[in-house]
């Protein structure tokens, strides 16, 4: 905090309103616009373009730079030296583990992973073309009904207990989602894999065979969920904050979350970049679709590209790029059709004079899609999979603002609605 102050004229107010302002450890210091009610006033910023809702230590971003941090560590040291679980720990906790806290966290987690028998009973009330997106909405906020001992927010014990299960069933419920649009039987968790690898033997295993996982993959999977577990206040985090904020237990509130995530302008935009490459389908009508893209008047955009708060590159892409090499090199998958015009497409993008004037580059959205199709997950799967990763970040932040001082989100509006009118009887409309 700071004894800065902003000074704000209004038109017809003889004083000027004084505003404090905050500075943080790193990023742009705010306006603390609270005071401003008292004069009748509210502010206006659709979209939270600049508008601070909370104040957080847990993730740091700077676009202009391409700066991501989790606790203050890069997510590119992250992503190379540490694992999802790890990074997990970090999140929740605020430090990295020494050996023993990780052991104890890892076992902790494969110790919550199964769910509950009568929970495979839901899959069987959904359509098997069901949208596993549409599943997870329903069954992750059902675990609420499942696990009353952890439904106290006020007890630390009972958030601490709650995130380890969301955690640790994740991955399960993700996997059941599938198997269900398959008719395979469903796989149980097996402990002595490890996270990804488990999520791995889940989706592609039987019970007929030992599952054979690919160390790659398994890596490349591990990423995937690290590069997702958070990115501060994005939108489906301040809807589980928001849904948080009025008291609501955890897991109502994460599945409020994957509601939020599902948007193609969020998490579901993975799954929106596969069905743009197929719709483009040749490297020949690339142009076509960029040409689209650049049309005012056609609502076309190139998915995977551009982002709210990154605008030189996203870090996590860069990253992400590096193991969709792997995976491609590994898998012998480099000249996949599909592949091709990914490919083509970033080149072309990223010398476009629209997308560089924008500031519009791959985000992390376009390379997970890539390295998804490669290992197999149906396109469906891709936002799941990032909901998967993204859990620990919405518990992060939903566990600092409850263990901290909050009050209820409640936006305010700008109303250019109806003035006050007198009720028409029916007979009297016309
Ligand atoms: N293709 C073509 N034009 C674009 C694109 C795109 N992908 N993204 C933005 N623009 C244009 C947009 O038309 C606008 O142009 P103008 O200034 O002439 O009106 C300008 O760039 C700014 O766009 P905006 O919609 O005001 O920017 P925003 O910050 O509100 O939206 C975004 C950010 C990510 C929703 C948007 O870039 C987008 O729709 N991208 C495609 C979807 C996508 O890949 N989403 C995943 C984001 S990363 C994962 C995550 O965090 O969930």
């Amino acid at each position: 905090m700071s004894d800065k102050k902003a000074t704000l004229s209004i038109d017809g107010l003889a004083e000027a309103v004084e505003l404090p302002i905050y500075s943080g450890t790193l990023g742009p210091d705010v306006v603390d616009v609270g005071g401003l009610t008292a004069r009748g006033m509210f502010t206006y910023d659709p979209g939270f373009v600049s508008t601070a809702a909370c104040e957080s230590q847990i993730t740091f971003i700077d676009g202009n730079k391409g700066v991501l941090l989790h606790r203050g560590y890069p997510i590119e040291q992250l992503a190379d030296e540490s694992d999802y679980l790890e990074t997990c720990y970090l999140l929740l906790y605020g430090e990295l583990p020494n050996k023993a806290q990780k052991e104890k966290f890892v076992s902790t987690v494969h110790r919550h992973t199964m769910v509950h028998e009568q929970i495979r009973t839901f899959f069987n009330g959904f359509r098997r073309d069901a949208h596993p997106m549409a599943i997870m909405c329903g069954v992750v906020g059902a675990l609420s009904a499942f696990y009353h001992d952890s439904l106290d927010i006020s007890d630390e014990q009972h958030r601490q207990v709650a995130a380890f299960r969301l955690i640790a069933k994740m991955p399960t419920l993700a996997a059941m989602s599938y198997k269900f649009s398959t008719g395979q039987p469903f796989m149980y968790p097996d402990n002595s894999l490890n996270y990804a690898e488990n999520f791995l033997h889940m989706m592609f295993g039987n019970p007929c065979e030992p599952s054979n996982i690919s160390p790659v993959l398994s890596r490349a999977m591990d990423r995937i969920f690290l590069l997702h577990a958070d990115h501060e206040q994005n939108a489906s985090t301040s809807t589980v904050r928001l849904a948080g904020s009025s008291g609501a237990n955890p897991f109502a509130c994460i599945a409020a979350g994957i509601a939020a995530l599902w948007g193609p302008s969020h998490g579901g935009a993975n799954e929106a970049v596969l069905e743009m490459l197929e719709e483009i389908g040749d490297v020949s009508r690339i142009d076509e679709f960029v040409a689209r893209a650049k049309d005012k008047d056609d609502p076309f955009r190139l998915m995977g590209f551009g982002h709210r708060v990154y605008k030189n590159f996203d870090p996590r892409a860069k990253v992400m790029k590096e193991s969709a090499d792997e995976v491609l090199a590994e898998l012998g998958l480099e000249n996949d059709p599909l592949l091709a015009i990914a490919k083509r497409l970033e080149e072309i993008a990223l010398h476009d004079d629209y997308f560089i004037e924008k500031k519009l580059y791959p985000n992390v959205d376009f390379y997970s899609g890539i390295i998804l199709k490669a290992i197999g997950i149906p396109t469906s799967m891709f936002t799941v999979i990032f909901a998967v990763g993204r859990t620990v970040g919405w518990i992060a932040h939903w566990n600092e603002m409850i263990s901290g001082s909050y009050r209820i989100g409640r936006p305010r509006q700008l109303y250019t609605g109806h003035v006050m009118r007198d009720y028409v009887p029916l007979q009297e409309r016309k």
